[in-house]
Formats: C-alpha cells, sequence, structure tokens
C-alpha cells in the first residue's frame, strides 16, 4: 500500500522528533588528529551536514584495542571526549542531531594498531583474507587470538564505557556498530565464530554478546537513545554465514525486547553477490522487528521516497551522497543536481574531498 509518507516527512525516532527522514550513514573518513581525536576538520565536516534528519558519526573505536585503522577517533580518552565535545556542540549550534557509532574491530586490526603489538582479538583464531588499514600503509591482516570466555565481560565494559564517555562528549544518542565484519558481527556469523562455550554453537550462543553489549549501552542511555547497525547480507570483511536468515532473523526478533530508538540494515549489493553471499533483503525483516526500521544501501531520492512511501522502512541512510552533498536534504528538496563522490579521497587525508564539496548558495555564487 502506497502512502503521502515521503523522505520529507517528519518522524519520532525514540526520544526525537526528526525533521526529516534523511540520515547520514556512519562513514570512516579517517581523518582524526594526533592520539585519535577530532578537531577542528572533523567539527566543519559534521557541521555542514547538520541538515540530516540525524548524523551518524563515522565508527568510533570503544578501546585502544577496538582500533583497526589509522586516523579512525577514539571514544576512550578525555582528550577524545573533549575533541567530540566540539563537534557535538557545534552540529546542535546548527540545529542538527548527532549519534555516536561505537566500534570495536574484533580481528580486522593488525599489531601495529594494537596496544603493546597484540595480536587482534576475535571469537576464534580465524585470519580474514585482506590486508589491515595501518599507519605505514597495508598490511596482511595476522591471525587474530580466541578470547577467552572470562575475557568477554571485559568486552562489554568496553562499551558500556564508551557509552558512558558518548554521554560526557554531549552526543544526543549512539548506534552499536553490529554490522560489516566487526567483532560483534565476527561473534554472531557461524563463518567466524567457531566456539564452543556460551558464545558459539547455537544461534542463541552466537547472537549472545550482541544483546549483553546492547543491554549495557541502554542501561547507560536508555532505549530511545540507542540504536543498532546490521548486516544480514555483506561479505565485506571475508564474512559469512550458513543460514543469514535464521541467523539475523533470530537476532532481529530478540532486538525486539529493548525497544530501541531504531534497527539500521545494510542492503546486500553486487560485491557480496559475486562474493557467494545470500543476500537478505531489509524486507525479510520488516515484519519481524517491531519498531522503527532504517535501512541503507545504494538508493536515491526515487527509490528512497518509493521504498518509505510503500512501508518498507521508515527512515533511508545515505552514505556516498553525503559525503559528496553536505547540504543533501536541501538538493533533495530542489531537485538540483548533486555532486560526483571522488572514491580517492574518501579514506584518509585532509581538507580535499573532505570539507570542500559545495553547497548549493556557494555553487550558485
Ligand atoms: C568511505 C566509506 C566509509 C564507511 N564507513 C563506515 C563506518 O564507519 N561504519 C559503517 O557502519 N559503515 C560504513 N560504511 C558503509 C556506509 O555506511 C554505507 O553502508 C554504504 O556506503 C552504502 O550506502 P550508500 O550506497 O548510500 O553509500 C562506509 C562506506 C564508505 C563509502
Amino acid at each position: 500500500m502506497s502512502t503521502n509518507v515521503n523522505l520529507f516527512s517528519p518522524i519520532q525516532v525514540g526520544a526525537y522528533t526528526l525533521p526529516n527522514r534523511l540520515v547520514m550513514a556512519p562513514l570512516t573518513r579517517n581523518r582524526a588528529g594526533d592520539g585519535n581525536v577530532p578537531g577542528p576538520m572533523n567539527v566543519t565536516y559534521y557541521v555542514q551536514r547538520a541538515s540530516a534528519g540525524l548524523i551518524i558519526t563515522e565508527a568510533t573505536q570503544v578501546s585502544p584495542q577496538g582500533q583497526g585503522y589509522a586516523y579512525t577517533p577514539g571514544i576512550h580518552s578525555p582528550e577524545q571526549v573533549a575533541g567530540w565535545r566540539l563537534v557535538t556542540d557545534a552540529v546542535h549550534e546548527h540545529g542538527g542531531r548527532i549519534f555516536l557509532q561505537m566500534w570495536h574491530v574484533g580481528r580486522i586490526s593488525h599489531p601495529s594498531l594494537q596496544p603493546d603489538e597484540a595480536l587482534p582479538v576475535a571469537p576464534s583464531a580465524l585470519k580474514p583474507a585482506g590486508e589491515a588499514m595501518t599507519f605505514s600503509g597495508l598490511q596482511p591482516f595476522v591471525t587474530p587470538r580466541a578470547l577467552e570466555t572470562d575475557e568477554i565481560p571485559g568486552i562489554i565494559e568496553q562499551y558500556r564505557q564508551g557509552a558512558e564517555n558518548a554521554l560526557a562528549a554531549g552526543f544526543d544518542g549512539v548506534e552499536i556498530h553490529g554490522a560489516n565484519g566487526y567483532l560483534l558481527d565476527q561473534f554472531l556469523r557461524d563463518g567466524t565464530n567457531k566456539r564452543t562455550d556460551k558464545y558459539g554453537g547455537s544461534v542463541e550462543n552466537r547472537a549472545r554478546l550482541h544483546l549483553e553489549v546492547t543491554e549495557a549501552v541502554v542501561g547507560v542511555w536508555g532505549a530511545e537513545r540507542v540504536g543498532i547497525r546490521l548486516s544480514p547480507s555483506s561479505t565485506f570483511n571475508d564474512m559469512s554465514d550458513s543460514n543469514p536468515e535464521e541467523t539475523f532473523g533470530y537476532l532481529v526478533e530478540a532486538l525486539n525486547r529493548f525497544n530501541l530508538a531504531y534497527l539500521h540494515l545494510i542492503e546486500g549489493n553486487e560485491s557480496d553477490i559475486r562474493h557467494g553471499g545470500k543476500v537478505v533483503p531489509t524486507s525479510y525483516f520488516r515484519s519481524i522487528y517491531k519498531g522503527i526500521l532504517m535501512t541503507n544501501g545504494g538508493f536515491d531520492q526515487q527509490t528512497a521516497d518509493e521504498l518509505i512511501a510503500a512501508g518498507g522502512a521508515d527512515l533511508i541512510s545515505f552514505g556516498k551522497l553525503f559525503i559528496a552533498n553536505p547540504d543533501l536534504p536541501e538538493r533533495f528538496r530542489l531537485n538540483a543536481s548533486l555532486n560526483e563522490p571522488d572514491p580517492s579521497t574518501f579514506y584518509g587525508g585532509a581538507e580535499k574531498g573532505y570539507i570542500d564539496y559545495p553547497a548549493l548558495a556557494l555553487q550558485a555564487g
């Protein structure tokens, strides 16, 4: 059934009334300063995008162990909290709302990025195919160390502390990064989880860490200020699952109990199909999940409006379009032309390709 609802229809999402349904997707840009501290350039970048219904920040490590790439910001030191406070204050001054995406990369790291050059940690000692993006360039992944069962409370504590720090940094909420082959996703899917303790084997066991982390974060923020992101079809970071409908169906159903601000899904893409992944679309989860559903992946204004009008999702997040178009809502509203994103400046560098994409008024002037 089609409705008159579109991207510009306001919507209640947890504790917030969003003025539109265009969300800025989390986007790693590898431009944090020394000590993984957000700086003035990051403030400018987020302020430029404050007209989004909601900004979700780039993935941000909750602990030194959670880091997997060079120049990604953290939320574990006082300096990082102070740096993020500049971002959140400025976004609020410009009328925006901003959630922090909380990240632990698990095995998608490298000893050179880890405290004391330790091995990255993971559910099981399985080396991902591919290379880590370190401070000295790309280096092959290593075989991670499998976490002991008695270390898991310490992992949950890293998220809980990260949530406390995000509160101190002035965010409006947090999104738990449960997607894209990082630690929580590694526990969830059976391609990366070969454990025999209560965190491995059955889908109930593999989903346990996701749910325990969600509970801990909700304990800090309250459910109406917490979202979670999942990628049921993604093969990125060498991920696989033998039965994604069952695995993700179970977790999505279990998440209903929290009454979170939203569930954020990523649609499968061409690359997932090429890598032999089974695509499970957002539509599969629509009836399983009872709350606000956000989806993402390859949308433009027309496909987003159509999906929202048809009731297939409540919110759409845009990644690459928000990189290139700081004023994306305004451009959509006016049916204006869009700037093209430049992939060569996505990860790392300085102002170029980060804060120099023009807004409409500047272009016209
Ligand atoms: C440069 C870049 C960085 C990304 N960083 C993150 C990230 O930090 N966290 C995350 O969950 N997804 C990340 N993604 C995935 C995007 O959030 C999004 O799912 C993807 O770009 C597809 O949406 P789009 O077609 O609207 O760009 C990243 C994507 C790109 C292109």
